[in-house]
């Protein structure tokens, strides 16, 4: 398995008989991407900039089912209907469409990740599924046109196509066709040097209540500070890649937490508000403070939902962990380091 090909390398069994088996890694972004200028092909006004995790992978099986009416799309044995369902036959019909087969399938996915973390995150879902779906439906992709595939169902799966450090541009120069111009690529980084770990507190496993989809759109409609977002986060991604390049974990650090204060500051103009952050997602931060008072170099993250993830050197971890557990009261916390990118499972190893 390569990264220049992640449906390449196993005998595919399945593929030859319409089925087959992915697993993807939800990423967390240290530069976010917060807001669309084509919501059809979602294409961020942003370059955005991520770590995949090595915890927490989806599963996802497709086997096309000649003679089906309507895909069926279960995600933890459960059945999806409505919209979540309406949003994967829209992705199956961009699969069918470019291979030219018109079966239906039956979709099967698992999330490892604990219930309502804000990560079983479309990010790892839609990797997995346009990874298992393309091979089901024999249509071979390297990983930047499944990248760019995995965007349409849901914009932070296009990095989830690669492992440890990704750049998902917003729309690189040269191309006519935008569609084109908009895939995430690896950042090389020396992860040894680096070796940066995120220390996850799961504040509230309740559902979100704005899904992130329709919070992004909002914001970008209403929040006055939208333009300067856009401008101050595209500096940020200069100098990420910058800090990167150098495996300088503060500067890294310093950033991510600005860049994610940033687009809280964003939502929370929009009129009305979006507000993700709970009083007890602010416990967190304080912890997170308070380790930086005493020497150790802990940098916070937060997505569309009140969970905290902190970056640290892999070294401090326990310390880190231990702090946050006590800020985190009732809820859990979770490790995660630099993971792989999305591959085809062989089920008949
Ligand atoms: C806050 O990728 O879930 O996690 O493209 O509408 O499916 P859609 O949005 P999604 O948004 C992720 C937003 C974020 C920041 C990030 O991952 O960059």
């Amino acid at each position: 398995m390569t990264a220049e090909d992640p449906q390449k390398g196993r005998d595919r069994p399945e593929a030859e008989t319409g089925a087959a088996t992915a697993l993807a890694h939800p990423n967390i972004a240290l530069v976010k991407y917060w807001g669309k200028r084509d919501e059809r092909l979602v294409l961020p006004w942003t370059d955005s900039l991520s770590m995949t995790l090595d915890t927490f992978p989806t599963t996802t099986r497709v086997r096309l089912a000649p003679g089906l009416r309507q895909d069926t799309v279960t995600l933890d044995d459960e059945l999806l209907v409505g919209e979540p369902h309406r949003r994967v036959v829209a992705f199956l019909d961009l699969i069918r469409e470019r291979s030219g087969r018109p079966e239906k399938a039956v979709v099967e996915s698992r999330n490892t990740v604990p219930t309502g973390a804000g990560l079983a995150s479309s990010a790892s879902g839609f990797a997995a599924l346009a990874t298992a779906a393309c091979a089901a439906y024999g249509l071979r992709l390297g990983s930047r046109p499944l990248s760019r595939l995995a965007r349409r169902g849901s914009g932070s799966a296009a990095r989830s196509v690669f492992g440890a450090f990704a750049l998902w541009h917003a729309a690189r120069a040269g191309y006519d066709d935008p569609d084109l111009g908009s895939y995430a690529e690896p950042v090389p980084v020396r992860l040894d040097v680096l070796d940066p770990v995120l220390v996850i507190a799961v504040v509230d496993a309740g559902p979100k209540p704005v899904s992130s989809r329709e919070a992004m759109r909002h914001t970008v409609d209403t929040s006055p500070l939208f333009r300067s977002w856009a401008a101050s986060s595209s500096a940020d991604l200069a100098g990420m890649r910058a800090a990167l390049h150098r495996a300088d974990l503060d500067a890294v650090g310093e950033i991510a937490e600005r860049n994610a204060f940033g687009m809280h500051a964003v939502m929370l103009a929009a009129r009305p508000a979006v507000r993700y952050l709970s009083p007890a997602s602010l416990t967190v931060l304080d912890a997170v403070l308070e380790l930086r008072r005493n020497g150790v170099s802990a940098w916070a993250t937060m997505d569309a939902g009140p969970n905290v993830k902190v970056l640290c050197r892999r070294a401090e971890t326990e310390r880190v962990a231990c702090a946050v557990r006590a800020a985190t009261t009732g809820g859990s916390v979770h490790v995660a380091g630099p993971g792989p990118g999305v591959r085809l499972l062989g089920e008949y190893r």
